[in-house]
């Protein structure tokens, strides 16, 4: 039996962090899916490159510098979206930074406030932006991009899984405040995925190894699967999400993460 994904296509979804690996992935999955893509990201340049390939492929898409930090920027474009491609159906927060690996007593202040401006403050921007207009259509998906560190304990992640931690709550809280209105929202937590991201550690001499296999002087569990995920894995869990066969899916987490979560 083949299932098509329905209530994606006419869509416009708008995807931040779009130029990254997942984000990229995203942009790619729902445009083939007929929705119109707003491929949104601080690198414009690439936003752009990406819009533009994707109608090559003949989607709809355009490409949008936005700084997800910015609350005041993140207001006026979606305000520019809704106005000139059309009300957002779709928002996937998958902007994102990982900042540095480091034990939690070694990390500044301007690193706390660097990863929470993006992985936290970011998606409440975005989530108040199109919250908003959602329940005033009663109709909206959103998914924000967390990560299974938010989950388990992590040497090494403490700002990162925290942030993480946030982004959840705030997505999930958002899905029960609207649940009534129409508008759903569910996270998806990646486990290690080949992007950039995660590739940025693995010149550390064992460390790509670790991630796959544990480290156990370090509390840290591998991936039972035994391979990283593909940001394509995560992007069809997205596109699915925001379809109607996911109509009674909202203010929960799906993780994704090959099974190194160990939740029953
Ligand atoms: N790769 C992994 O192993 C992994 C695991 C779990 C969760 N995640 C999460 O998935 C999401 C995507 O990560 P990825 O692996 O594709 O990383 P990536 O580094 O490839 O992409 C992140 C993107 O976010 C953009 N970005 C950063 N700051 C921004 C800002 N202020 N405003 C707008 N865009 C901004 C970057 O330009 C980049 O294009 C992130 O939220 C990340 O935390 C990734």
């Amino acid at each position: 039996m083949t299932m098509q994904l329905t209530g994606i296509a006419g869509s416009t979804a708008l995807v931040t962090g779009a130029v990254g690996g997942i984000g990229s992935a995203v942009a790619s999955c729902l445009a083939a899916a007929g929705a119109a893509v707003v491929a949104a990201d601080i690198d414009g340049a690439g936003a752009a490159a990406l819009a533009e390939t994707l109608r090559g492929q003949g989607a709809s898409a355009l490409g949008l510098r936005l700084d997800v930090t910015d609350h005041a920027e993140v207001e006026r474009a979606v305000d520019t979206v809704e106005r000139t491609v059309g009300p957002i159906g779709i928002l996937v927060n998958a902007a994102g930074v990982l900042g540095r690996v480091a034990a939690l007593t070694e990390y500044d202040d301007a690193e706390w406030q660097r990863v929470f401006a993006v992985n936290a403050h970011g998606p409440f921007n975005c989530m108040r932006a199109v919250g908003r207009r959602m329940a005033e259509r009663r109709a909206g998906r959103i998914v924000t991009i967390g990560s299974n560190s938010a989950a388990i304990v992590k040497t090494g992640q403490g700002l990162y899984g925290a942030s993480k931690a946030a982004a959840h709550y705030l997505t999930n809280c958002l899905g029960l405040e609207l649940a009534g209105q129409g508008v759903r929202c569910v996270v998806v937590a990646p486990g290690t995925t080949e992007t950039a991201m995660s590739r940025a550690n693995w010149h550390v001499s064992g460390r790509r190894e670790a991630l796959l296999h544990g480290e156990p002087d370090r509390y840290r569990v591998g991936i039972p699967r035994g391979r990283f995920a593909d940001p394509r894995e995560i992007a069809s869990v997205v596109a699915f999400l925001a379809s109607d066969q996911a109509a009674h899916l909202t203010v929960t987490t799906v993780t994704v993460d090959g099974g190194s979560s160990l939740r029953p």
